[in-house]
């Protein structure tokens, strides 16, 4: 598929994928949706791509919510569909590698849905979060009242979607929705030096490692703790771990193949 609406570039091991629709404050329409769902497809079965980062084209926005004006005159049967089919705003949580949001601007509805599903979120100093669904008559539907309570706490989580408040980077970081606010003019190269970071390590480690710390909010305690177990002895079937174990004893730096 030609992309229309996302650029996809690669840096070495990590990929960047940009959301382009900047006059739209890169709304996410469903082509725009589509798109995101056949790149991480793609990105997912190249062995050289350690870590995918995504963002939003332009200074203003990293995207602003799904696209409003396709929901005018949607009956339920068809939106309905359109929800059925996989979507883009889950597509990075169960993607195999790490992914990181890069927040360049507003984050807004489906825009902060799809950062959360990411596994780290970098924002801009500049960058405005929430979920204005409610000024719009409907809710969140692309895991914002579930994500969201679980990374925030309930009663934060239920402030911001009951008011559609938004709330800047700072407070983002301060309620923990954030892994790191950053000049914007530092955001792409201190989101990059913390992506190669991330693709030195065993990308089967890393796969194991994003599983089951995402299996702490499907399971309970004890099932959780018993899957860790059985991730962590996977990972004794690769050869990273002996690699990692050598290089330890050895003094030296791991190169870790992937294999
Ligand atoms: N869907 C469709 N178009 C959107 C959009 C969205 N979610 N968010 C922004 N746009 C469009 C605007 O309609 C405008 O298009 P136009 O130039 O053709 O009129 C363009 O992007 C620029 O946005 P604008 O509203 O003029 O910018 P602003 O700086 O005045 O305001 C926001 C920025 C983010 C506060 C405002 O655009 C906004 O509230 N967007 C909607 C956010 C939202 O409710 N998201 C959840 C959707 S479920």
């Amino acid at each position: 598929m030609a992309y229309e609406n996302l650029i996809v570039e690669k840096r070495g091991p990590v990929t960047l994928v940009t959301v382009n629709r900047p006059d739209k404050l890169n709304a996410l329409n469903v082509r725009t949706r589509e798109e995101i769902l056949e790149a991480f497809e793609n990105l997912r079965e190249e062995r050289g791509i350690r870590v995918v980062v995504i963002t939003g084209a332009g200074e203003k926005a990293f995207i602003a919510g799904a696209d409003i004006s396709e929901f005018v005159g949607k009956t339920p049967l068809e939106e309905r569909e359109i929800m059925q089919k996989s979507r883009a705003f889950d597509a990075m949580e169960d993607f195999p590698k790490p992914v990181i949001a890069m927040i360049n601007g507003y984050a807004l509805g489906g825009g902060c849905e799809l950062a959360m599903a990411c596994d780290i979120r970098i924002a801009s100093s500049k960058a405005k979060l929430g979920q204005p669904e409610i000024k719009l008559g409907i809710i969140p539907g692309g895991g914002g009242t579930q994500r969201l309570p679980r990374l925030i706490g309930e009663a934060k989580a239920m402030e911001l979607i009951l008011t559609g408040d938004m709330i800047d980077a700072d407070e983002a970081l301060r309620l923990g929705l954030i892994n790191y606010v950053v000049a914007p003019d530092q955001l792409e190269a201190r989101t990059m030096e913390l992506a190669n970071k991330i693709a030195e390590m065993s990308p089967i480690a890393l796969q194991m490692a994003k599983k089951s710390v995402k299996n702490a909010a499907r399971l309970g305690l004890f099932a959780g703790l018993e899957a860790e177990t059985d991730l962590f002895i996977l990972c004794f079937t690769s050869e990273d771990k002996e690699e990692g174990m050598r290089a330890f004893l050895e003094k030296r730096k791991p190169v870790f193949r992937g294999r």
